[in-house]
């Protein structure tokens, strides 16, 4: 692993230019490989309610999101293998009941063609001179397009599998996103600490980093005691109870692109659970530096599992050898989720099992079928790392009914299962050069608070 790396200081807006030029080359390769001629991504439609006038929360489709930092419905983006600039057709509709969609800031703006459209027939009538030729990634298929051109899984593929490496864009916009997050984290612990209730918890998160509930990357989870056991708990009690730990589960979006970090706080802070926090912490650093170029996030998962059996032996949790509780799949009750995903303009982000631009996907593991990342980690890739132990009621009776019940220390558990559990996650971008840069630990460091 190369020690140095210089970080490109740019801001996003500086760097949306070489963004738009990298994404042209790739998406022009693609168009060509697939043998069409244009390409035009919807944002979405908004969706109303069943049997209601109201809509959802809008969500800009994430293919959108790759290319422009807007979250409005009926925009289309438009590449082709000749324009210099993709074009970007804004729907302009006379609307008394919302405000005016913001407008891109000029910075951004520079580098797109910016069109206005009327209504969805003039669009129709401007891409009917390119059918058969022309393919369509959208929700929905507004232009009656064959169904052929419309989010044909050869192209999807193609997209997906150029997203895994990342441009100095996207690390800006992904550092940017974890750097908004901080204050949260240190607001959401403080109120943690006062001994409010989780929804207090989550709206000391949403007041320090200034965002609506609706702009969070995925809902904040935030477990207080018991509660930290469910690995996403959403339905957030507000009732304050005698607090012992909080698993707070939040990222922010920076242009579209989340950060997703998870912080375990201990009430007490001598109590056994603030040293099982420190031991999960320290492996959890160990394991992000284990990443890099080339390597298989199999064997890195199974690198964690072997990692969280031992701080289990280290606790008198576990009576079988770390080897053993790994090998009898004993570990999955007390971790039962996957090292790690890829990170981007999905949370979940796309690609993490594809072995080819062609679609083939790299074999499920037999023993891990259900793992997220599968593939090879390639270069500007961006991972999370995020491993944990819970002590979880329905799997702990799972357990307790097997043969595999004497391998572990009951009484302990009873001691444990009040702290619900930890789970720790940090975002790393693995560098060309094989510098692997924790972009949340930066990000805690630089405000000079480490949680
Ligand atoms: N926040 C969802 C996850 O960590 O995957
Ligand atoms: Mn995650
Ligand atoms: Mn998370």
């Amino acid at each position: 692993m190369s020690s140095s790396f210089v970080q490109n200081s740019q801001t996003p807006e500086q760097l949306y230019g070489d963004h738009i030029q990298q994404k042209l080359s790739r998406f022009r390769t693609i168009l060509q490989s697939t043998n069409f001629d244009q390409l035009i991504i919807g944002s979405g439609s908004e969706k109303i309610q069943f049997q209601d006038d109201m809509a959802y929360p809008f969500k800009t489709n994430s293919y959108f999101r790759e290319w422009v930092p807007l979250n409005y419905a009926d925009y289309f983006l438009c590449i082709d293998a000749i324009n210099e600039k993709p074009k970007l057709y804004i729907r302009c509709k006379q609307d008394i009941w919302h405000s005016a969609p913001q407008k891109l800031p000029d910075t951004y703006a520079q580098h797109l063609e910016i069109i206005q459209y009327s209504a969805t027939e003039v669009l129709t009538k401007e891409f009917s001179k390119l059918a058969g030729r022309l393919v369509l990634i959208n929700e929905t298929n507004d232009f009656d397009l064959d169904t052929e051109v419309w989010n044909p899984s050869h192209v999807l593929n193609a997209i997906d599998f150029q997203r895994r490496s990342k441009t100095d864009y996207e690390h800006a916009c992904l550092r940017e996103a974890s750097r908004l997050a901080v204050p949260a984290h240190l607001a959401a612990r403080e109120a943690f600490m006062a001994g409010v209730s989780e929804l207090e918890v989550a709206s000391a998160y949403l007041k320090a980093c200034h965002c609506a509930e609706t702009e969070m990357p995925y809902a904040i989870i935030a477990g207080i005691n018991e509660n930290a056991a469910v690995l996403h708990h959403h339905q957030l009690n507000n009732q304050a109870v005698e607090p012992q730990s909080l698993l707070l589960d939040a990222g922010v979006q920076f242009n579209h692109y989340a950060s997703d970090i998870t912080r375990t706080h201990a009430y007490n802070s001598g109590s056994d659970f603030s040293a099982m926090i420190s031991a999960v912490d320290r492996s959890q650093q160990d394991l992000a530096s284990e990443a890099g170029i080339g390597k298989n996030p199999v064997h890195l998962h199974v690198q964690s599992q072997y990692a969280m059996a031992n701080i289990l032996k280290q606790f008198n949790i576990l009576k079988v050898s770390a080897e053993e509780a790994v090998e009898n799949k004993i570990i999955n009750t007390f971790y039962p989720h996957g090292l790690s995903h890829h990170l981007g303009c999905n949370v979940h982000d796309k690609g993490s099992r594809l072995a080819n631009a062609q679609g083939d996907q790299t074999p499920a593991s037999v023993k891990y079928p259900h793992l997220r990342a599968s593939a090879p980690m390639v270069e500007n890739q961006v991972h999370t790392v995020e491993p944990g132990l819970y002590f979880i009621p329905a799997l702990l009776d799972k357990l307790e009914s097997s043969q595999n019940k004497d391998s572990v220390n009951w009484e302990q558990i009873k001691h444990w299962k009040k702290y619900g559990g930890i789970r720790i996650e940090d975002n790393i971008i693995l560098h060309a050069n094989g510098y692997i840069e924790n972009v949340t630990r930066a990000a805690f460091n630089s405000a000079k608070k480490i949680l």
